[in-house]
């Protein structure tokens, strides 16, 4: 698909789904939060839910979290808006709770279409909602993340949240590396040969992924 369709593509999504209410979050919503960034990004970050300022504001990470996470892709070369950024829930739980499963279930089919018209090449997911959802496993984030997996000829690398790197300076320090690692996959145009692997431990290979024939590929 080239770039014009997609954002095409991306805008009818938009207009098709922006006034969703399959579930209460549309009732406490200020603004829908569809997500931003280029229909045509090589890499997509998805993180968990919209917060206070993302509700007012009607993008992904704005607040605190979003300031880091716009840092840390300086760190590696690219803007915001040279990737594309959304979340497994499109509202804001309220009080900012962790999303309810039958929330997950009623919005993923939207982050699937996301994905599916922009073909991002790599996925970040950021912390355990959207890490779970996209490798369809229960495993904790700690176990997975800093690793590459991969899934429908994409490469899916889970990271810590920036927001709880926020207030754990151990993770902040992890997450600032994992994105070295995002950026040596870039560099090596995908050929995971090239990243420095680790031994892969069988102790951490995600069962639920490899029973539904997707391939793990080389650990760091
Ligand atoms: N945290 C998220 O997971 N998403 C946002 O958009 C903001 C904070």
């Amino acid at each position: 698909m080239d770039e014009l369709n997609k954002r095409e593509r991306l805008k009818e999504l938009y207009f098709k789904i922006k006034d969703c209410d399959k579930c209460e979050l549309s009732k406490s919503r200020t603004k829908f939060v569809f997500g931003s960034g280029s229909a045509c990004a090589e890499i997509m970050l998805v993180g968990e839910a919209p917060g206070k300022n993302e509700d007012l504001q009607g993008l992904p990470f704005v607040g605190q979290a979003g300031k880091l996470l716009d840092e840390l892709l300086g760190s590696i070369g690219y803007k915001r808006s040279e990737v594309f950024i959304a979340n497994v829930l499109k509202c804001r739980p309220p009080g900012n709770r962790d999303p309810k499963v039958d929330e997950v279930n009623i919005c993923k089919g939207y982050l699937m279409e996301q994905i599916k018209i922009i073909d991002p090449k790599i996925i970040c997911t950021m912390g355990r909602y959207s890490t779970q959802l996209l490798l369809n496993t229960d495993r904790g984030i700690n176990g997975l993340r800093g690793r590459v997996y991969k899934m429908d000829n994409r490469i899916i690398m889970p990271i810590n949240h920036p927001a709880a790197a926020l207030y754990t300076p151990s993770r902040m320090d992890i997450l600032r590396q994992d994105f070295q690692k995002i950026k040596n996959l870039i560099d090596s145009g995908g050929d995971l040969s090239c990243v420095n692997n680790e031994a892969l431990n069988p102790e951490n290979e995600v069962k639920t992924y490899k029973e539904n024939k997707n391939e793990q590929l080389g650990l760091f």
